[in-house]
C-alpha cells in the first residue's frame, strides 16, 4: 500500500531530510586521508542528537550504527570501522534520521583527495542520473519513467546499474511502497501522484552490475571489486515539478570551502 502524505506530513519529512543534509555536510568537513569511518559515524550521531532527532538507521533491523559508510568497491550498507580513509578512495555516506514520527534518508559519495578520472566520472554520472530521475518524479508519470531515466544515463556513459537494491517510499517507515528501481521501462510501474514521497538512490558500478553480501550480513560489494557510487535524495511528487526535500547544497558549500 502506498501511503499518501498531507502537506503537514511532507513538511515534517522535509525537516528530517534537511537535518540529514546538514549532517552529511558536517561529515564532509571531516572527510580526508587518515580519518576512520567510525569517527565520521560518531560526528553524525552527535550532530543528529544535538538537533533533537534520533539516528534513523541505528537499530533498524539491528543495524549497529548511525551511518552506512561504503568505501570504493562497497556498494552500500558498509559498517563504520577503524578503517582509515586513504587518498584516492571514494566514500559513500548514507544517513537517516527520525524526528516527529517520520524519517529522513539521503546519501552522497565523496572523493578523498584526488581520485582517478574514470572514478570522478562515475560520481558525476551517478549524481546526474539521480537528477534526471527526479525530473521524472511528477504526477501522471510512473515509477518506470524515473527508473528508465536513471538507467539510460548510467548505461550510455558505460557504467552499470545495481539491480538488487532499489529506492523506496519514505514516511513513518524508512522503506515504504513503492519500490523505485534504478532500471526499468518508461510507462511501467505504479503511477506517481501528489502526496507520495520517494527516495531515488542510484547505485552505479564502474564495472559489472554484479554484487554480493559479506558475511556480516550488511556490507554489499561489487563482485569485480571495481568502484561503486551512490547518491540519494528524497522528493515529494509534484504536479509539474518534483519538490526535493533533501539537498546537496550544504555538502557542496563545504566541498567548495575545502577546495579553497
Ligand atoms: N538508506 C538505506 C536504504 O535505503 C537505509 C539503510 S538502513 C540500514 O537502503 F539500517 F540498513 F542501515
Ligand atoms: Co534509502
Amino acid at each position: 500500500m502506498i501511503h499518501l502524505k498531507t502537506e503537514e506530513e511532507i513538511e515534517i519529512i522535509r525537516e528530517n531530510n534537511l537535518l540529514v543534509s546538514k549532517t552529511l555536510a558536517e561529515v564532509a568537513k571531516h572527510i580526508g586521508p587518515g580519518v576512520t569511518t567510525l569517527v565520521l559515524d560518531k560526528i553524525a550521531e552527535q550532530f543528529i542528537r544535538d538537533n533533537g532527532a534520533v539516528p534513523g538507521f541505528l537499530g533498524y533491523h539491528g543495524y549497529p550504527n548511525t551511518l552506512c559508510i561504503s568505501v570504493n568497491d562497497t556498494v552500500v550498507h558498509g559498517i563504520p570501522s577503524k578503517y582509515e580513509l586513504r587518498e584516492g578512495d571514494i566514500v559513500s555516506v548514507d544517513c537517516g534520521t527520525n524526528y516527529k514520527g517520520f524519517y529522513g534518508d539521503s546519501a552522497y559519495t565523496f572523493e578523498v583527495g584526488e581520485v582517478r578520472p574514470e572514478v570522478k566520472r562515475l560520481l558525476e554520472v551517478t549524481k546526474e542520473a539521480l537528477l534526471l530521475g527526479i525530473e521524472q518524479a511528477v504526477e501522471g508519470n510512473r515509477v518506470g519513467d524515473v527508473s528508465a531515466a536513471v538507467q539510460r544515463h548510467a548505461e550510455v556513459n558505460g557504467f552499470s546499474v545495481v539491480r538488487e537494491m532499489v529506492g523506496h517510499g519514505l514516511g513513518k517507515s524508512m522503506h515504504e511502497e513503492p519500490e523505485v528501481p534504478n532500471y526499468g521501462a518508461r510507462g511501467r510501474g505504479p503511477k506517481l501522484q501528489t502526496g507520495m514521497v520517494i527516495c531515488i538512490e542510484p547505485m552505479i558500478n564502474l564495472g559489472k552490475k554484479h554484487i554480493y553480501m559479506e558475511k556480516d550480513g550488511w556490507t554489499v560489494k561489487t563482485t569485480d571489486r571495481k568502484a561503486s557510487a551512490h547518491f540519494e535524495l528524497a522528493v515529494a511528487i509534484g504536479k509539474r515539478k518534483a519538490d526535493i526535500l533533501s539537498t546537496f547544497k550544504f555538502i557542496e558549500e563545504v566541498l567548495e570551502e575545502k577546495r579553497r
